[in-house]
């Protein structure tokens, strides 16, 4: 048997991957079916159906596709009940019983208002509406899939939370994306206490240039940390999805981080 150390691969997989149009879920779903044995399907879910059937279209022209890993899209909002269930339905279908890994990447998110500081949430609806998007979408489809797809010998199962130093560190006029953030953390630090075999990673990826980063710049109505950001934009201090995703990669491969914790892209 392989042991960690020298695993180059994560098995015939499933790996559903929740905001893989672009940004960082984009480049989760390119690095994975590198990693995953021919035979694994990757889920790739979000809202617009044009960019998901454009990546789909370039991992069948891939390496990987023509080894024969698949793809299966899902154009579905998960800050939906509706759109979980469509999720849990693909999933369910693409997975055949010689897999030996599940891989759920819990990645979608959004940055929530960052024009106004704290004081100017007065509306229930308006935060309750980013909550459920950011936390309870996350776990509500993180519980459908381990009830999916339930502890079985011969079957990994693999959890990641795609987190940011906002779970543990306040920004002023952020008070959105970092309790939602910290939020979501502590529930898959819960999941790792309950779960001992299902492997739980909070990713935090960095800085990085995406689309949610052009936001930042925009509107962002802390000045200060405003400043800071366009700053790293202008002195090419953001990453790239590649280069942090790969260090993510690589932490899956070796399979040693501590289940729950908290991993930062610059501890690597
Ligand atoms: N960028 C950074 O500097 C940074 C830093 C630390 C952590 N992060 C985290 O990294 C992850 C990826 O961020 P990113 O920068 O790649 O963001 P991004 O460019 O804004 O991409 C977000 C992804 O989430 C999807 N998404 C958003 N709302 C959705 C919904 N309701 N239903 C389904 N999919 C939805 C989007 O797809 P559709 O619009 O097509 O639905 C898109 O694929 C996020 O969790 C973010 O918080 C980012």
């Amino acid at each position: 048997m392989m042991s960690s150390a020298e695993r180059t691969h994560l098995g015939r997989a499933l790996c559903i991957i929740t905001g893989a149009s672009r940004g960082f879920g984009r480049a989760t779903a390119l690095d994975l079916s590198r990693i995953v044995q021919p035979g694994s399907v990757l889920v790739l879910v979000a809202r617009s159906e044009g960019d998901l059937r454009a990546l789909q279209a370039e991992l069948f022209e891939s390496e990987a596709g023509k080894a024969g890993v698949t793809v299966r899209v899902v154009v579905a909002d998960v800050g939906e009940v509706r759109g979980l269930e469509d999720v849990v339905k693909a999933s369910k279908e693409a997975f055949s019983p010689d897999m030996e890994h599940m891989i759920l990447v819990n990645n979608a998110a959004s940055l929530g208002d960052v024009s106004r500081l704290t004081k100017s949430f007065t509306d229930m609806a308006e935060v309750d509406s980013y909550l459920s998007l950011n936390i309870s979408s996350a776990l509500c489809l993180t519980a459908r899939v381990l009830q999916a797809f339930p502890q079985r010998a011969g079957l990994r199962r693999t959890v990641v939370n795609i987190t940011s130093l906002c779970a543990i560190q306040p920004f002023r006029s952020w008070v959105l994306y970092c309790t939602g953030k910290a939020g979501r953390e502590m529930m898959f630090r819960v999941l790792a206490e309950e779960e001992p075999d299902v492997r739980v990673l909070n990713y935090s990826p960095g800085p990085l240039d995406t689309a949610m980063q052009r936001e930042v710049r925009a509107k962002t109505a802390d000045p200060e940390l405003k400043e800071s950001f366009a700053s790293m934009f202008t002195h090419g201090q953001l990453l790239t999805c590649e280069e942090s995703c790969a260090k993510m990669m690589k932490l899956l491969l070796e399979d040693s981080y501590t289940s729950g914790a908290h991993v930062d892209v610059f501890e690597l």
